[in-house]
C-alpha cells in the first residue's frame, strides 16, 4: 500500500535558481534562507520517500490566459521545462509516475473533481526550484505526480475547495495499491505582490497566522475568501492554495516538524516547512 510519509511547503522564487548555479548559499543574503532546507535534507534521508506529488501553479510556460484549467494532473512519464526568461538555467527533466498520476486522476473524478488529465506537460520554476532545493543532488531519487492550481486568472478556486481538492488526492493514495512512500509538496507564497500600487508588499503577520493554523486547524484558514486572501497576502501570494491542498492530501494525524521563515528572498517572504503524517491506521493498529 502507498503511505503518505509527510509534506514540505516551500516557496518557488526563480532567482533560487540563480544563486544555486552560482553556489551562493553561504552569501549573506542567501545563508538565511538555504540553511532552513538542512532539516528537510535530513528528514527525507530518514523517510526515503519515492514519489513527490506536487501542487504548483503555473505561471504561463504550460498553460496560459487562453486555456488556463482550474485544476490540472499531470499524467506522464517524464516532465520537461524551457526558458521562462528568468535568466537561469533550464532545469533538467524530471521523471513522472504515470501509474500513479492516473489512479489519482480516476479517483478524482469518481470523486466530482472534473481535472484537466495532461499526457504532455511542461513544468515550470514552481515545480523546478522546489526540487532543486529539496533534493540538490546531480540525480533526483524521487519521480512526481505533478498537480497545476490556477492561482494566476480569475476566478480563482477558494481555499476551502483546494483542501477539499487535497483531500480528495489524499484518499487516492491511501487506496492505491502498490508499496509506495510518497511526500506531498506545496509549493509558492508565502505574502508577495509583484505587480501593481502594492508591488514589494508582504504581511508577515498574515503570514504567521497562516503558518500557525495550516496544521490542526485548516478548516479556520479555509473559512478566508479569495478577495480577503489578496488583500492580506498579495496578488501573488494567493499560490497558498497549493499549501492548502498540500495539508489536504495529509490524511493522518499532521504534526509540524519544521518551520523556517525569513524575508525577503527578492520580492517574497519565504518559508519552508516540513509536516509528518503519521497514517491512520498505523495508530489504530499501536
Ligand atoms: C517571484 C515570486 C514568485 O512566486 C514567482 O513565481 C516569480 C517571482 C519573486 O519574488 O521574484
Ligand atoms: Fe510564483
Amino acid at each position: 500500500m502507498a503511505t503518505i510519509v509527510g509534506g514540505i511547503a516551500t516557496t518557488h522564487v526563480p532567482s533560487i535558481g540563480k544563486a544555486i548555479a552560482e553556489k551562493k548559499h553561504k552569501d549573506p543574503y542567501w545563508q538565511p534562507f538555504f540553511k532552513g532546507f538542512d532539516y528537510v535534507h535530513y528528514w527525507l534521508a530518514r523517510t526515503k520517500p519515492d514519489i513527490a506529488v506536487v501542487f504548483y501553479n503555473d505561471h504561463g510556460l504550460n498553460f496560459f490566459l487562453d486555456k488556463l484549467p482550474t485544476f490540472a494532473v499531470g499524467a506522464a512519464n517524464e516532465y520537461r521545462s524551457e526558458d521562462e526568461g528568468w535568466g537561469i538555467p533550464v532545469s533538467r527533466p524530471i521523471a513522472g509516475d504515470a501509474a500513479l498520476s492516473w489512479h489519482v486522476i480516476n479517483s478524482l473524478v469518481a470523486d466530482e473533481f472534473d481535472v484537466t488529465m495532461c499526457q504532455d506537460m511542461l513544468i515550470d520554476h514552481a515545480v523546478t526550484i522546489p526540487m532543486a532545493l529539496i533534493w540538490p543532488g546531480p540525480v533526483w531519487p524521487i519521480k512526481i505526480v505533478p498537480i497545476e492550481i490556477n492561482t494566476v486568472q480569475h476566478p480563482l478556486p477558494s481555499l476551502a475547495r483546494c483542501l477539499k481538492l487535497g483531500r480528495a488526492v489524499g484518499r487516492a493514495i491511501d487506496s492505491y495499491a502498490p508499496d509506495s512512500r510518497i511526500v506531498i509538496i506545496g509549493t509558492g507564497g508565502l505574502s508577495h505582490q509583484l505587480d501593481g500600487t502594492r508591488a514589494g508588499f508582504i504581511n508577515k503577520e498574515f503570514d504567521a497566522l497562516c503558518l500557525d493554523k495550516i496544521v490542526a486547524e485548516p478548516d479556520a484558514l479555509a473559512r478566508i475568501s479569495i478577495h480577503d486572501l489578496v488583500q492580506q497576502s498579495g496578488a501573488q501570494g494567493v499560490e497558498f492554495l497549493n499549501w492548502m491542498a498540500m495539508r489536504g492530501a495529509m490524511t493522518g494525524r499532521v504534526s509540524e516538524l519544521h518551520r523556517n521563515y525569513h524575508i525577503p528572498i527578492s520580492n517574497t517572504a519565504a518559508a519552508t516547512v516540513v509536516y509528518g503524517n503519521e497514517p491512520k491506521m498505523r495508530r489504530e493498529a499501536a
